[in-house]
Order: structure tokens, then sequence, then C-alpha cells
């Protein structure tokens, strides 16, 4: 390698973080989002980012949907600058109705910020986005939001996070009161206290006033009463509390604890330049030549997302790739790994707030965003140099099923493709019965949300109208060992077998308990929640 391309990439690799943030919907994501850009100077005043998705409901067919239920259905890649960080934050939906594209996404984050609303602590939707980033064993940060309101004492909503999740936590700031006696926070590593002041809405940065902890203000600063509490409550962090330790955060066992409230701007600055020092730059990949350094000089990456139609006046198609070695540049030739062809990347695309942005270079941990001529699918990976391949995206454990029919025999050419082009780009997963005779497909999703898609984009593309009849099934588990070790313990109860689109098998249960059951019955049958990647 050139030592001037060796350099160029150790400095772009080194200053970049990419991140994506977990929460329940209404914990303040797109509060807090829209702050960290605020400081990155991306926008100027906070409210462009929900400003820019109405803007963009008007120019996208994506849907009369989107519109009507007021929701975000695609992700987005946020790319801004802090000091002398290049950050990407991978934003996903926040809706209830959320699609395994949120799940996909968390499989090209390098680090995860665990958003959690002070009054509400663990929130379903975070737990389920939390065992996908440990099955991955990324690090996680924790930022406890909506302080200015009265919520759960901070030593109780620690806990939960270790007892429910496993993670052992570290406060790395603490809150000074609560509710409309949230004064700010104590910064732990520089022994400071940041008072902050309200600004309307927190539309611009917070001032922030900093004083030590030893400042003969702080009694007169603080009230009395709060000041006391700050004394016991740090004395208790320091006298019982494990220390930081950066190998556990990076291994995903601890979790770095920030207090704040992203309304009002409260510890949102403080937050992003502690995670900045403490998150994982991007690392090396799993490939199918071993481990791959991001400082290959190749360049290589995988799609993790496909997304249809952004603008109906294209009818286009973008595939999203997360770019994991070398560098990218606009025009260059690339190896597709799986059809062995040859692509040129002629119309790449950076995505600020799904404003479009052509790019010419990208580095590992940048996301970019392809033109797709169909030529892309989950999971794919291009490269330049010798082949190599990374592992696959799983499928992620499905929760909603239902057959999806298609009523009038002369479509139905128009009904397979689009079903099988739909699976293949991710839209939806899709079983069969085992009977033969029954050939409609299943679909399986994460969310509801993803059936409508399927009917939307069925009818709107291919002109196919479709019925769904609701399964009443939640529960889907693949068997190891497939059909073999299935067969060999005979037969089973309370489960349905069906099977995947490889024709594997799945197990679907109405509930966890029939799950449950079942493994009671027979431990030797190991089953699993996402399916095996190949
Ligand atoms: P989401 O993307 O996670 O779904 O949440 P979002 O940021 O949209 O925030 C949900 C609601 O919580 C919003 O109120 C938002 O203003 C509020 N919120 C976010 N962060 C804070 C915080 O630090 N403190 C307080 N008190 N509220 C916060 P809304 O009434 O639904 O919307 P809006 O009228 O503010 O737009």
């Amino acid at each position: 390698m050139s030592t001037e391309l060796e350099s160029e990439l150790h400095k772009a690799v080194d200053s970049r973080r990419n991140f994506a943030i977990i929460s329940h919907p209404d914990a303040g994501k797109t509060t807090l989002t829209e702050k960290l850009l605020l400081y990155g100077g991306a926008i100027h005043e906070a409210g462009a980012v929900k400003a820019r998705r109405a803007q963009r409901k008007a120019t996208s067919d994506w849907m009369a949907m989107e519109q009507q239920r007021g929701i975000s259905i695609t992700s987005t890649v946020l790319q801004f600058d802090y000091q002398d960080c290049q950050i990407n934050l991978l934003d996903t939906p926040g809706h209830q109705d959320f699609s395994e594209d949120t799940y996909r996404t968390l499989a090209a984050a390098d680090n995860a910020v665990m958003l959690i609303d002070v009054a509400k602590g663990l929130e379903p939707q975070t737990r389920k986005l939390f065992e996908v980033c440990k099955l991955r064993g990324i690090p996680i940060f924790t930022f406890v939001n909506k302080l200015d309101r009265p919520g759960r004492e901070p030593l109780e909503l620690l806990d939960e996070i270790e007892q429910e999740l496993g993670l052992v936590t570290y406060a790395v700031n603490w809150p000074i009161g609560m509710g409309d006696r949230f004064k700010g926070v104590y910064d732990r590593k520089e022994q400071q206290i940041h008072l902050f002041e309200r600004s309307a809405h927190g539309s611009r940065e917070a001032v922030d006033t900093v004083v030590d902890l030893g400042d003969a203000r702080i009694e007169e600063l603080l009230e009395q009463d709060l000041y006391y509490q700050l004394k016991n409550d740090i004395e208790l962090l320091e006298g019982v509390g494990p220390e930081l330790d950066l190998e556990l955060v990076h291994q995903g066992k601890m979790t770095p604890v920030f207090f704040g409230s992203a309304m009002t701007n409260f510890g949102v600055e403080l937050f992003l330049k502690d995670f900045l020092e403490y998150a994982l730059k991007p690392g090396p990949h799993n490939s199918t030549v071993g481990e791959v350094t991001p400082i290959y000089p190749e360049f290589s990456g995988f799609v993790f997302k496909l997304q249809a139609n952004m603008d109906p006046k294209h009818r286009d198609r973008v595939a999203f790739i997360r770019v994991c070695t070398g560098k990218f540049e606009k025009d260059m030739t690339v190896s597709h790994a799986r059809t062995g062809k040859t692509i040129r990347l002629s119309r790449p695309q950076k995505l600020f707030a799904q404003e479009r942005e052509s790019i010419d270079v990208a580095y590992a941990g940048d996301v970019i965003g392809l033109n797709n001529p169909g030529v892309f699918a989950i999971g794919d990976t291009i490269y330049t140099g010798q082949k190599l391949e990374y592992e696959g995206i799983p499928y992620f454990s499905p929760e909603l099923f239902a057959v999806l029919r298609n009523p009038n025999p002369s479509k139905f050419k128009q009904f397979q493709k689009g079903v099988s082009e739909l699976r293949e780009e991710g839209a939806v997963q899709i079983m069969y019965s085992v009977d033969e005779a029954k050939r409609d497909p299943i679909l399986a999703a994460v969310g509801q949300l993803q059936f409508e898609v399927v009917q939307f984009r069925l009818q709107n593309e291919y002109g196919v109208e479709t019925l769904l009849e609701l399964l009443p099934y939640s529960v889907a588990r693949w068997v190891e060992g497939g059909w073999e070790a299935l067969n060999k313990i005979g037969r089973v109860f309370n489960t349905t077998t069906v099977k995947d689109s490889m024709g594997r098998p799945v197990l679907l249960f109405r509930n966890e308990w029939n799950c449950n059951q079942l493994q009671e019955d027979h431990p030797e049958l190991k089953l699993s929640s996402i399916a095996p990647v190949v």
C-alpha cells in the first residue's frame, strides 16, 4: 500500500464514529437527533429535521400511507462533524410499527445509543433492539432523557438496566434535581457541575455555566437540599460503583450512562463529547477471507438496506452500503460477490435527512446510497481486489404472520414476481406451508407496517390486489440441524411447521408459553429466534 493511502485511511478511520439510536417511540429520538445535529453545526435551528421530513413527504409517493399515518417508514443516514470527528448517525424508524429495516440498520452500526425516558425506564421496543445489539456485541451508551420532567430515581433506573439487560452501568454524569428543579448535571470525570439555563424549546445551544465541585458558590447556586443530595449520590457512586472500563464498554458489557434533557439541550453536548471519546471507531469485519481491517487498501462493503421508489419521478431503488474497508471513489468499478458481475458505481449518494447529495469519496464507517436497478440484495458484498464476502445479515424473528392471497388468477405471474422481488429486497420474510396443496405464501414480519407496505406495493408496482388473512402465531423458531433434527423427535404439539424461503423448517407458536413447553419436552431440540446466516 502506498504510504499516502495508508495514512489517509488511518486518518479517516480514526476520525469516524458510527452509531444508531435505539429507543421506544416518544423517548425523544427525533429531538435528540436534532440537537446532535445542532451541536454538529449541520443545522442551525432545531426543527429542521422535522421540517425536512415534512418537505420530503410532499415529494415522495412513499407514500400516501406515510402521510396518512404521520410516520416515518424509511431510515436515513445523517452525517455531521463535531470537533475532529466525522459522525454517521444511522437513523431508524421510530414508530411502533417498526420493521426489519430497523434491525438491519443495527447490523451496519458500530455503536448504539440507548435512549430512555426517565419516567418510563426500559420499554418493549428498546428491549428488542437491545437484544439485536447484544447479539452483535456492540457498545451501548445510555442517555436518560426528559430530566426536565418528573421521573424515576436515577439509581433505580441504573438498577433496572443492570437487572433486566445484564449490563454493568457506569454513570458518566449525574443529574442535579429533576422536573422543574432540574438544574444540570455533574460531570464525574472533570468533577465539575454544569448548570444550564432553559432556552425556548432548546432551539439554540444551551447556556452552560461550569463550576468546580469545590467552588464556594455552589451552595448558593444550587438549592441546599439539591446540593446535599448530589454530595450523597456522588459519595455513593464513587464508593460502591464500578470504575469505567472501556474494554468492557467496547465488548458491550458495560454501558456508560448520561442524563439530560434533549428538548432543553441540557447535557446533550457533554454527552456528545464523551460519547465520541469512548465510542468504537470502525473496526474489523468477518469475511470469507477472515477478519478484514478497515484500513485494508481495497474497497469493500455490504448492502444492509434497500429502499424502493424514494423518488416517484424516477421509480428508482437505492441500496445502502456500509463501507467496511478502503476508500470508495465515485465512478469506481467493483465486483459483486454473489453474482460475480462487475459494476460501475456511477451515481453514489450521501443521504442527509432524506435529501440526496452526491458524494465523491467515502471510507470505512460511512454509508453510501447506490442506485440499484435490481442488482443488489440485502447482505450482498461489493469489493475491489481479491474476492471476499461478508457474513450475511440474519433474518430476524418475525412476530406477525399472514397468508397472502391473490384472488385473481389472471394476475398469477405478476403476483409471483412481486412477492419474490419484495422478498429479495427484504421488505418481508416469506414462508410456505409444508402442505404442497397450500401454495399461498405466508408473510412473516416484525411489524404490521411491513404487511401494509407489501400490499401497497403489489398493487402500485405490480398491479395486483391481494387479500391478507392473519394467522394466530406470534413466535417463530428456526430448528438447528434442520429437517433431520426435527424429524428425529417425531410429532410435535401446539406448533405449526412451515418452511422459510430457503426450505428450512420453522416452527410457529401461538405464544412463548407453547414454545417453552416444546423446549421442556424436547431439550435436545435447539431452537433459534434468528435464522442462521448462510
Ligand atoms: P421519538 O422520535 O423518539 O418518537 O420522540 P420525539 O423526539 O418526537 O419526542 C416525543 C415527544 O417528547 C415530543 O413531544 C418531544 O418534544 C418530547 N421530548 C423529547 N425530548 C424531551 C425532553 O428532554 N423533555 C421533555 N419534556 N420532552 C421531550 P410532542 O409533544 O409529542 O411533540 P412536539 O409538540 O414537541 O413536537
